[in-house]
């Protein structure tokens, strides 16, 4: 199997897609900052569903940008070598990994995207800047590689919703598309940072998702018992501290005070475990029966 062609400038990243933008092929992204697992293959299969033969880039770049202070930057997993065999793997055309210079030639920007007042709530209350970082970026990304599609994990549905809204609102043409979040056996998500989790904290972090799954299948009685469900999961557990729980519409805006039957809306949840902090999240119908799972 031949690997994906490497990229480390715009010119070479330009001179790579020329052929396909000329034979008329959709061109599909996927953005990460690399330390790549099986929840980021899946962004690449879907891609690759959505292009066909078209090229699938796959941009890893560790943005300093969304980093804030006491977030180490520094000690963010960079592992290109073993980020290039899950490309290739699944079928990656190209592999856009360029340098911080070649991202911010001059220093980081003078502008940058606003996020909006959706960017204020949930990750934006502990991460100031966070998602003006990401969107900046993601802005860029779209700038130099002019994706038809772009792929994200639902897993960070808030960093989702917000490059959606981004997309429809600054008119950039780039379909959105979140790809179901990936989880281990017993429910976790799949995510860079549960490297970082000891055994007994593993076992702990689990708590997330079976609140979820709580709340989702209780959902049929209404808010209040989805809320119920998923909180007494976390009371039954230790070694969790929980940040936040939260119902939200599909668009994270507030619920309706009366929801009605068959309301589509989704739960949010992060909370500490040891030092490490996790985030998961989970698409439910208010007064509706659901998909039972877990
Ligand atoms: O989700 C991520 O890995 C990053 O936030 C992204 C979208 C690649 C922007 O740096």
């Amino acid at each position: 199997m031949t690997g994906p062609h490497l990229a480390s400038t715009r010119e070479e990243l330009a001179a790579l897609l020329q052929d396909a933008r000329a034979q008329g092929h959709e061109v599909a992204l996927v953005p990460t900052m690399g330390a790549l697992h099986e929840g980021h293959a899946s962004l690449m299969r879907v891609a690759r569903e959505k292009v066909g033969t078209g090229p699938v880039v796959v941009s890893i770049f560790v943005n300093p940008l969304q980093f804030g202070e006491g977030e180490d930057l520094d000690r963010y997993p960079r592992t290109l070598d073993a980020d290039l065999a899950v490309c290739a793997d699944e079928g990656v055309d190209i592999v856009f990994a360029p340098s911080v210079d070649e991202v911010y030639p001059g220093g980081l920007p003078q502008v940058a995207v606003d996020p909006g007042p959706v960017a204020e709530t949930l990750e934006g209350r502990t991460r100031p800047g966070h998602f003006r970082g990401v969107l900046t970026v993601v802005a860029k990304l779209f700038g130099l590689v002019r994706p038809d599609v772009a792929v994200f994990g639902e897993k960070d549905y808030q960093q989702l919703t917000l490059v959606r809204r981004m997309s429809a609102d600054l008119c950039q043409g780039v379909d959105v598309v979140g790809a179901p979040t990936q989880r281990e056996h017993d429910g976790l998500a799949l995510s860079s940072r549960n490297r970082y989790l000891d055994p007994e904290e593993r076992l702990a972090a689990t708590t997330l998702s079976r609140a979820l799954f709580a709340a989702r299948n209780e959902a049929s009685y209404g808010v209040d018992a989805a809320l119920d469900a998923a909180r007494a999961e976390l009371r039954a557990s230790q070694g969790v501290d929980l940040d936040y729980l939260v119902l939200t519409d599909p668009g994270l805006g507030d619920l309706p005070e009366e929801v009605p039957p068959g309301t589509e809306a989704r739960i949010l949840i992060a909370a500490r475990v040891g030092t490490t902090r996790l985030i998961d999240n989970m698409a439910l119908t208010i007064g509706a029966a659901q998909e039972t799972n877990h």
